[in-house]
């Protein structure tokens, strides 16, 4: 039992190892519909990827650089990436987000305290993109259908009042795949 137990412990930490290791560098953040972390197939689930300056786009994926070092931070060609910014568009359908403001990479914006920590968990199967205190779904009004649709990108917020995902919106994940170009610009 004891030694079933350690086993199983290894592998986990060698799955867990391959995850973080790929959360380096440069790469795209493809955005998957799911609310399960667990059920979740990038293959089969895959509804877009965020633009370059952080909106959901069918297609229209860009290229992010991760800081190597806290806080582990994302900018693109068109600027830091935060949701910070209160020039975004608020989540005014959300019980506990409507005072929120959806990302942005925007070169207006200066990266302030707190700042946004990224990561992603060992145990996950696939590099999926958490930050602050396990955060690790984000809030969209519906997916793109069109190759010219730009769709806003918020933090997912529940509690008491709202336990899932705001009403009529969809919840997802962020999926990192790391690329290997040297340039900073859209792939
Ligand atoms: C998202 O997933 C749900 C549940 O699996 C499904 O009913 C819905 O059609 C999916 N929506 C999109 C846009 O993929
Ligand atoms: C990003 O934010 C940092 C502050 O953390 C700032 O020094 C830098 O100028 C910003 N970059 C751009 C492109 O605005
Ligand atoms: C989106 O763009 C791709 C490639 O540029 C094209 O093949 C496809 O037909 C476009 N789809 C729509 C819905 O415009
Ligand atoms: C990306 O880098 C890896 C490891 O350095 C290499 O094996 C792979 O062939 C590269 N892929 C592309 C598309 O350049």
């Amino acid at each position: 039992m004891l030694l079933l137990t350690a086993a199983a412990g290894l592998l986990l930490a060698s799955v867990a190892s391959a995850q973080t290791e790929l959360f380096h560098g440069r790469g795209q953040i493809i955005v998957l519909n799911g609310s399960s972390f667990v059920g979740v197939v990038p293959s089969r689930d895959r509804i877009g990827c965020l633009d370059d300056q952080g909106i959901l786009t069918l297609d229209n994926c860009a290229e992010f650089s991760l800081a190597e070092t806290s806080p582990r931070t994302f900018s693109t060609v068109s600027g830091n990436c935060t949701f910070q910014n209160k020039n975004m568009p608020a989540n005014s359908d959300s019980a506990y987000g409507k005072d929120t403001h959806a990302w942005s990479c925007l070169a207006e914006n200066q990266l302030v305290a707190p700042y946004e920590n990224y990561y992603t968990v060992s145990g996950f199967k696939f590099p999926f993109i958490c930050n602050g205190n396990l955060n690790c779904y984000y809030d969209i009004k519906g997916a793109p259908s069109l190759n010219n649709t730009r769709v806003p990108v918020w933090q997912f917020y529940w509690g008491d009042a709202q336990g899932g995902i705001t009403p009529g919106h969809l919840q997802t994940l962020w999926l990192w795949v790391p690329v290997n170009s040297t340039k900073t610009g859209k792939s």
